[in-house]
């Protein structure tokens, strides 16, 4: 197993370059299926697990995938011949869920295993379910996996009842191809939901609306390959600019879009850090004292509850007290026991983190407890006195690319181990 480890105190300068969106990708990949001809390119994929854990699933459904270098894929789905999506992999992640929208489009069935991903409470599908049965489809959970088929997909309107980035990409993704006008609403306007709707599009889909409330998709009769570009993680930027902040550092986070963060540029600004807009760059920088600041997690434009834990570590070390509700996950502070072993002054209570900021974290040995919690131990080891190891760091590798080289070559030092268990 490896193990990060982080000697801290290391101000953060240079310039980095963020990938293309984890949360895209991993629903645009299985989306690939929906082309019955032509070969889909897609750049700007981010070199992560579970990345190559959808590669594994397409190539066990039959996609013929070239990997043209580590970020650029060609996928060909014409010859896909099974509709089982039922390995190891799939039960591994939360995307897996996204096959059984494409399956279901263009096969009108599928078998997918209940997918797992990061564990931050329930996680529910049953508005993806809803989504699904409203344009027709007939849908078991049986022994852990969800078994999809329908005669033929029709175009419906559907209301979520909760605000979900799963359901609307999958229900989007169903509808391509179902026959006549599908209209969702009460949808997420995350921009990965965007990006998704745009790659369909060129792929020949019909999709109005993403980004809005109501999202109109007209059914088309078959899709093809296309060329297409993921967009920029706004969480791993939105990590690099936390660790900026956190190290008193000086860093250009470069490959963004300045507009996906504005919600995280507003709370770093207000905590009292220094952020310059370019086109498609930041520069983050400390120049005076830094103060708490209260956070709240809300959908898209709101603050991100995906970036929640990387600010729970900085406003750990800033004086003030800082309060972090989540509302969107019941079980996402379960890092606050890591970073307390650092000397990090915060007590629980439900959805809240309250937090007194102290000055000092010091190193220790910690868990990466999930995805983003990973990512707040590593932003803790950056700053603490001394030297901090990170156990479970699979965790951080299914969603950050290289994260040790990035800040390593922002001047952070830090390495990866092999340790035996
Ligand atoms: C996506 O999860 C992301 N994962 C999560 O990122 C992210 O935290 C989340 O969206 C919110 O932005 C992927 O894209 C793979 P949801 P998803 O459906 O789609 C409830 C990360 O760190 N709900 O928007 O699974 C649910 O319980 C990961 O990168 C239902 O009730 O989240 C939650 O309270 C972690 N029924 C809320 O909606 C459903 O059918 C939002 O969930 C679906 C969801």
């Amino acid at each position: 197993m490896e193990r990060l480890v982080i000697n801290g105190g290391n101000l953060l300068k240079g310039s980095v370059d963020i990938n293309g969106a984890k949360n895209a990708a991993v629903a645009i990949l299985p989306a690939a299926i929906l082309a019955s001809n032509g070969k889909c390119t897609i750049d700007n994929i981010p070199d992560i697990e579970d990345v190559h854990c959808l590669e594994r699933i397409l190539r066990s459904l039959g996609c013929n995938i070239v990997k043209i270098d580590n970020n650029t894929l060609e996928i060909d789905s014409t010859d896909v011949n099974n509709f089982e999506a039922c390995t190891d992999d799939a039960r591994r992640m939360r995307g897996s869920y996204y096959f059984i929208g494409a399956l279901l489009a263009r096969f009108k069935k599928a078998k997918v295993l209940l997918p797992g991903g990061c564990s931050i409470g329930v996680r529910p599908i049953d508005q993806h379910i809803k989504g699904f049965e409203a344009l027709g489809a007939e849908v078991v959970i049986e022994h852990g996996a969800a078994i999809v088929k329908a005669d033929k997909l029709k175009g419906a309107n559907i209301f979520f009842d909760v605000v979900s980035v799963g359901a609307t990409i999958n229900v989007m993704i169903a509808a391509t191809l179902a026959e006549g006008v599908t209209v969702l609403e009460n949808v997420a306007k995350e921009p990965h939901v965007v990006d998704v709707a745009n790659f369909l599009n060129s792929m020949g889909a019909d999709i109005k609306g993403a980004g809005t409330d109501i999202i109109r998709i007209k059914g088309v009769e078959s899709m093809k390959g296309c060329s297409y570009s993921v967009i920029p993680d706004q969480i791993e930027a939105g990590t690099f600019m936390i660790a900026a902040v956190a190290t008193g550092g000086d860093v250009y986070i470069k490959n963004v879009i300045p507009k996906h963060l504005e919600s995280i540029t507003a709370k770093l600004t207000e905590m009292g850090a220094v952020i310059e807009e370019g086109d498609d760059s930041l520069r983050v920088t400390v120049k005076g004292p830094l103060k708490g600041v209260n956070i709240k997690t809300t959908p898209y434009p709101g603050f991100p509850t995906d970036i929640q834990q990387p600010m729970s570590t900085l406003l750990s070390t800033v004086p003030g007290r800082s309060l972090i509700t989540e509302s969107i996950w019941e079980n996402r502070h379960k890092h606050i026991d890591e970073l307390k072993k650092m000397g990090a002054n915060i007590k629980v209570e439900g959805r809240v983190a309250i937090i007194d900021g102290s000055q000092k974290l010091t190193g220790a040995v910690v868990k990466a407890t999930d995805l983003r919690a990973g990512a707040a131990m590593v932003i803790a080891g950056l700053v603490a006195e001394g030297t901090t190891e990170i156990t479970n760091i699979e965790h951080i590798d299914r969603g950050y690319p290289h994260i040790d080289n990035k800040f390593r070559a922002l001047g952070a030092d830090i390495r990866r181990i092999e340790v035996e268990e």
